[in-house]
């Protein structure tokens, strides 16, 4: 939650078979989106399998600031009372967005174009983020962004008093900006248009239209052009929150290094523009396969099984797949120590600026953990040791879930196990990771108990 502090040691030691079925939490995307749509729409939205992370807690009690109701009925069920486009209240605290690149940037668009002023900060890592690539085309609605020189939080947004629709192209490949600048063309009159050169999550589109809004989207020479018709009545929805593939990745990824296992992950959204990853480990031999194929809520769903895979090969990541696959780098460098050869990764900059650097992050972790590692500004190459990485190292882990995460189950399939200076980032995106995985059989241990 906003504002957690003491660091929490961990240790995974090296692990016999992982066997059984991992229920992950809850998609990241989806819920913050289920929240923040909720709280536009009048009336009630039911949310069933709502990720109860730190990052999406920030988000409802952010849309509680702005005037929204939330109740939680608790078994993953909460619902949220909504106040309309354009109903926001003027919050009369700071939002602290926690970890949450998400939450920060999209609420920043969802009160940028009402006639109201909020101020937003978040943790050490969020506050170093970069903001103005967000606040910049808020501007062009109408709304002034005022905040510390070089465009990081904390940061106050005095919202349009009379917002003007926009035509933007997104500059970098970033699902985050481009739903910002959706969710203040809510309350614009008229056609906001965003377009993007490469497709990023889809999310915030399939639930403005679930929602009643009016988007279109078209692939055209330019990229993917989004149409957005301004001040539309958002109709309250039951949203049932499909499983985190992002989550899904560390069990899976898990099972795929340690010798001898099996394991079911059911349930996970696979939207295209998040599975990349999936088709990457196939690529690389991996024994991965999807059952029962199925359609959702509107998003493509299946139930993954994972198999130790000693055959790991690697490859050359095709850098146009990089959006799909964007927060999994960091587990798939681990799966690449583990494969025969090298895998590259190319067209990742944006790893840069993620809730730490994560070529940073991963290639020196991985070092420390005895892995030949090279890398440059958008880029990151990992030699593989067919199974044998020695580990036995402490990686430091930078406020960062995905980091975090990553190291200890490098440890479940490493001779010497790995520990990490802080798990408790974890908590901001997949609390219960501790018990699911000791439930498979590996062992995490916390060192400073
Ligand atoms: C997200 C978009 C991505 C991703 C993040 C979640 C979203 O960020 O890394 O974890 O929910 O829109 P960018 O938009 O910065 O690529």
């Amino acid at each position: 939650m906003a504002g957690h502090s003491s660091l929490i040691p961990m240790k995974s030691i090296k692990s016999g078979p992982l066997m059984g079925q991992a229920d992950v939490p809850g998609d990241k995307s989806i819920s913050h989106r289920s929240l923040i749509l909720g709280a536009l729409s009048v009336g009630e939205t039911i949310i069933q399998g709502l990720l109860e992370g730190d990052d999406v807690i920030d988000t409802g009690r952010a849309m509680e600031a702005f005037g929204a109701e939330l109740i939680n009925h608790n078994y993953g069920t909460w619902s949220i009372h909504g106040v309309g486009v354009g109903g926001f209240a003027e919050p009369n605290s700071v939002i602290n967005c926690g970890n949450s690149g998400t939450g920060a940037r999209l609420i920043m668009g969802a009160m940028a174009t009402s006639p109201i002023t909020a101020t937003f900060t978040g943790d050490v890592s969020l506050n170093k983020r970069p903001m103005d690539r967000v606040t910049e085309p808020l501007e062009m609605f109408g709304a002034h962004a005022y905040g510390r020189s070089n465009g990081q939080l904390p940061l106050t947004i005095v919202g349009a008093e009379e917002a003007v629709p926009i035509h933007y192209q997104v500059p970098m490949p970033s699902a985050q900006v481009k739903s910002a600048i959706l969710l203040a063309g809510l309350n614009a009159p008229g056609q906001t248009v965003v377009i993007e050169k490469e497709s990023t999550r889809d999310h915030t589109e399939r639930m403005l239209i679930g929602f009643g809004a009016e988007l279109i989207s078209e692939y055209t020479d330019e990229g993917r052009v989004i149409s957005l018709t301004g001040q539309p009545e958002l109709r309250p929805q039951k949203i049932n929150v499909p499983r985190d593939p992002s989550s899904a990745a560390f069990p899976i990824c898990a099972a795929l290094i340690v010798e001898g296992s099996d394991v079911l992950v059911p349930n996970i959204g696979l939207n295209p523009t998040r599975a990349g990853l999936f088709d990457t480990l196939r690529d690389m031999g991996a024994n991965l396969t999807f059952e029962n194929l199925r359609e959702e809520s509107g998003e493509p769903v299946a139930d993954l099984r994972s198999k130790y895979s000693p055959d790991l090969k690697g490859i050359d990541i095709p850098p146009e797949r990089a959006a799909s696959m964007i927060d999994e780098y960091p587990i798939l460098t681990v799966v690449a120590s583990f494969a025969q050869g090298i895998t590259r990764m190319h067209g990742v900059n944006e790893l840069r600026v993620k809730e730490s650097d994560r070529i940073e992050a991963m290639a020196t972790g991985l070092r420390a953990a005895g892995v030949l590692v090279e890398d440059g500004e958008d880029w990151i190459h990992v030699h593989g040791l067919e199974g044998k990485v020695p580990g036995g190292s402490t990686a430091t882990t930078y406020l960062d879930h995905r980091i975090a995460m990553s190291f200890l189950i490098l440890g479940m399939g490493a001779k010497n196990g790995m520990s990490i200076d802080d798990g408790a980032p974890v908590a901001t995106s997949f609390p219960i990771f501790e018990p699911l995985m000791e439930r498979l059989g590996a062992s995490i241990i916390r060192t400073d108990e």
